[in-house]
């Protein structure tokens, strides 16, 4: 995909839309060469590169770097850039400003979390000729409020405040939306109400596409394995195997052999 008027397309046609997280020139160049539609780089980075226990530590400055990285060696694909930590809650100039640089980085839409209290500024940036995709459910810039980063809208109320909060992103005009940790019928049944997709992440099968953290889904951490997330390829014993038979290799003396020196 190259733009987002592809999004919409896909939903009328009933395509899975496929995303994954990049943050990196590696990762980048490894989704350029797929067939992933989209690529979020995510304030996630915060947690996967910098290794930090949260995402609130994202700044602009921080998400521009990567988005230009990432937009940079991934030229033909479609790059979302997520917004971070309170640039929605500062009103529609400073949002702006933050939108801004991620454009100018090189994504072609930014993400924002939540909608109550907001969604005049979300508007504010659709009418700016910024594509907004929205987020809801587990929304881990929240992650204090929500207590952890548990499964949303079990209870009745909140799946009715997670249903309003859907048509409210809609009706700001964002193009599409995440649904994080919610349960999949409540997912399955929002996602049928809207005319624009759902890209769920531990909200079921039915929701128009799908988002993983490359790394989850690589399983770069030995030590993280959400309920949501499949590892496709056991990375973190690939790379360790690999690593093994290199020290072994120099103790061994077997490396670098004669075909890897210079005469
Ligand atoms: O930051 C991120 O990677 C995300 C996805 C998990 C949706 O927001």
């Amino acid at each position: 995909m190259k733009t987002i008027r592809e999004f919409a397309g896909a939903k009328a046609e009933g395509r899975k839309i496929v995303v994954a997280t990049a943050y990196d020139a590696w990762s980048a160049r490894l989704l350029a060469d797929s067939s992933v539609d989209c690529l979020l780089v995510g304030d996630s980075v915060m947690m996967t590169l910098y290794g930090e226990r949260d995402t609130l530590g994202a700044t602009t400055e921080i998400m521009a770097t990567h988005t230009r990285i990432v937009a940079r060696h991934a030229p033909e694909k479609l790059v979302v850039a997520d917004l971070p930590f309170l640039a929605v809650r500062k009103g529609a100039a400073h949002a702006l400003d933050c939108a801004a640089a991620l454009l100018r980085a090189g994504a072609h839409a930014v993400k924002a979390e939540g909608v109550r209290g907001h969604a005049e500024v979300l508007h504010h940036l659709v009418e700016s000729g910024i594509p907004v995709m929205g987020h809801l459910g587990l929304t881990p810039q929240s992650v204090h409020a929500l207590g952890g980063y548990r499964v949303q809208a079990r209870e009745p109320a909140e799946a009715a405040q997670l249903r309003a909060d859907a048509a409210a992103l809609e009706t700001a005009g964002c193009f599409s939306m995440v649904f994080e940790c919610v349960p999949a019928a409540l997912a399955k049944s929002v996602t049928a109400s809207l005319k624009i997709p759902t890209i769920g992440i531990g909200a079921g099968t039915d929701c128009d596409g799908q988002v993983l953290v490359l790394h989850d889904l690589l399983g770069f951490n030995p030590d993280f394995k959400p309920k949501f997330a499949r590892r496709f390829v056991d990375t973190a014993a690939l790379m360790k195997t690999g690593v093994t038979a290199y020290a072994d290799a120099v103790r061994a003396g077997t490396f670098p052999a004669d075909e890897e020196s210079f005469r």
